[in-house]
């Protein structure tokens, strides 16, 4: 067996003492935070990092590399990332007094960030790389196993998305039968409240090309249902293969060509940028999922407008007629803020009013938190946490009921469910619904992959239970 022997003086043990496993028998250790497009760029990393000759491991304890992908959105998720580090700074003491080398590696948002703060604030950390640069990991880590702390954040001008390797297809095939594919990285939208630009850098649309061969390799290995990815998703633009300039609903229609590809996805989309062939692909395209994500932040003009929004809540609500008119089964969806600067008791009133006028299948909402650089950490009347906190209750209150009573709804109706994998129940599968929801089946209801007929019998806390119709 070869050895490698590295320095590390940080840790106190002499430079021989430390050993590195030859490259095929590395392991590497991914924990994603934040959004589904740190989700995919795990995935893509775990790729390159296989040709790099590292596996990977659900096991911290034996990973020779530990990746947190990190998430910069809001105070508490960046924070986690160091409570974590504390943790690994144990571990990885641990493993070097039993003669072992485990390289930390802080990736995502809070790398592109932050940046050598992170090194400076935990010193376990070998190194940072921002969401731009992953296709560098290589490269990146062979400096950080020869001793040398690296942070890596400039934005790329090279796509990473060209240079990051494909996975193998038995890979893909292990991944299962839903898959995210990032169209577009970036946004150039400047919420005032939002890190998202700066993390990300500015919008960038993945060519048409190269999408489709990456949706092609997913339906050969079995991917049902693609969600395509973008923070600004329905941005998404690009020359097609008529040479014409094609918007996000063009590209729906592309890919629902492919054999195979049976449901299609996006998220998340900005208000601004539902276009008229977007709509039209909810009316005409099966295969493109009646499940809307759509935040709107905020139901109050003036807080719209702080937020930098761009649009009024009547401009949101007349955009919602039109979808489902468009779609009449269509389930929205929605994030919001509560507590923006300045926000007054009949902001927020504003804003339950469009949730009960909108009706949401699902949402998310989260108490406004002042981010490093935005405008919004700036502004002078920050709402007091206790009344953040309070009207947090009341939207969620809301919110929920909302929730529950569209899960209601559906029983007794058959739905078209894909049976997505093995139920956490001996003798279950699960499937997931049109809208999202996970379909509970007896095993024998269908195969992996397939999309069956059900009727919803009962409805789980956030499942649907279901029988073969
Ligand atoms: N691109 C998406 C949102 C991405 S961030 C869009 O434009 O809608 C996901 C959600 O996190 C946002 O919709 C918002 O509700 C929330 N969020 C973003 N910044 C936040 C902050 N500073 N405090 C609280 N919530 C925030
Ligand atoms: Fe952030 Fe606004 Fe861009 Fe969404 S549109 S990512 S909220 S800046
Ligand atoms: Fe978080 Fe970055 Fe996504 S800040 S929400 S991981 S784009």
């Amino acid at each position: 067996m070869e050895l490698n022997t590295i320095e590390r003086d940080d840790l106190g043990a002499a430079a021989e003492d430390l050993v590195v496993p030859p490259a095929a028998t590395r392991k590497v250790f991914v924990k994603t935070y934040g959004c589904q497009m740190n989700v995919y760029d795990s995935q893509r990393m775990t790729d390159a990092l296989a040709i790099d000759g590292y596996a990977a491991t659900d096991a911290i304890g034996e990973a020779d590399l530990v990746l947190l992908n990190t998430c910069h959105i809001r105070e508490k998720a960046a924070e986690k990332v160091y409570s974590e580090l504390g943790r690994i700074r144990e571990l990885k003491a641990e493993r070097a007094k039993a003669g072992r080398e485990m390289l930390v590696g802080v990736a995502g948002c809070v790398a592109q960030a932050e940046g050598a703060e992170i090194i400076r604030r935990s010193p376990a950390v070998d190194l940072v790389i921002g969401p731009q640069t992953y296709h560098r990991l290589p490269a990146v880590l062979a400096k950080a196993r020869s001793g040398e702390k690296i942070v890596e954040t400039d934005y790329a001008v090279e796509d990473k998305f060209e240079h990051l390797p494909q996975p193998k297809r038995a890979e893909l095939i292990r991944r299962g039968v839903t898959a995210f594919l990032t169209v577009q990285e970036g946004c150039d939208k400047f919420c005032t409240f939002c890190v998202v630009p700066y993390t990300r850098g500015s919008e960038v649309s993945r060519p048409v090309a190269q999408i489709v061969a990456e949706a092609e390799r997913l339906a050969d290995a079995g991917v049902r249902e693609v969600t395509l990815l973008g923070q600004n998703v329905n941005a998404w633009h690009g020359r097609g293969e008529d040479s014409e300039e094609w918007g996000l609903g063009r590209l729906l229609f592309r890919l629902a060509e492919i054999p195979g590809l049976a449901r299609l996805r996006y998220t998340t989309s900005h208000p601004r940028d539902m276009d008229d062939e977007l709509i039209a692909a909810h009316r005409d395209l099966p295969a493109l999922m009646p499940y809307l994500h759509l935040p709107v932040q905020s139901g109050s003009d003036r807080i719209l407008k702080a937020m930098n929004r761009r649009h009024m809540a009547k401009d949101y609500l007349t955009l919602i007629d039109r979808i489902r008119a468009a779609r009449n089964d269509i389930a929205l969806s929605g994030d919001f803020i509560v507590g923006f600067p300045g926000e007054t008791e009949a902001d927020f009133e504003a804003t339950m009013q469009l949730v009960k006028d909108v009706n949401y299948a699902s949402a998310f909402s989260f108490k406004y938190s002042p981010r490093p650089g935005t405008p919004g950490a700036e502004m002078n009347d920050q709402v007091p946490e206790a009344v953040k906190d309070e009207r947090l209750q009341r939207l969620q209150a809301l919110l929920l009921k909302q929730q529950r009573h569209f899960g209601a709804s559906l029983v007794g109706r058959t739905i078209d469910t894909l049976v997505e994998k093995p139920g956490r129940q001996a003798g279950q599968k699960v499937g997931r619904s049109p809208w999202l929801q996970p379909v509970i089946v007896d095993e024998k209801a269908g195969e992996i992959g397939d999309i069956i007929q059900v009727r919803i019998t009962k409805t789980g806390y956030n499942s649907l239970f279901a029988e073969l119709a």
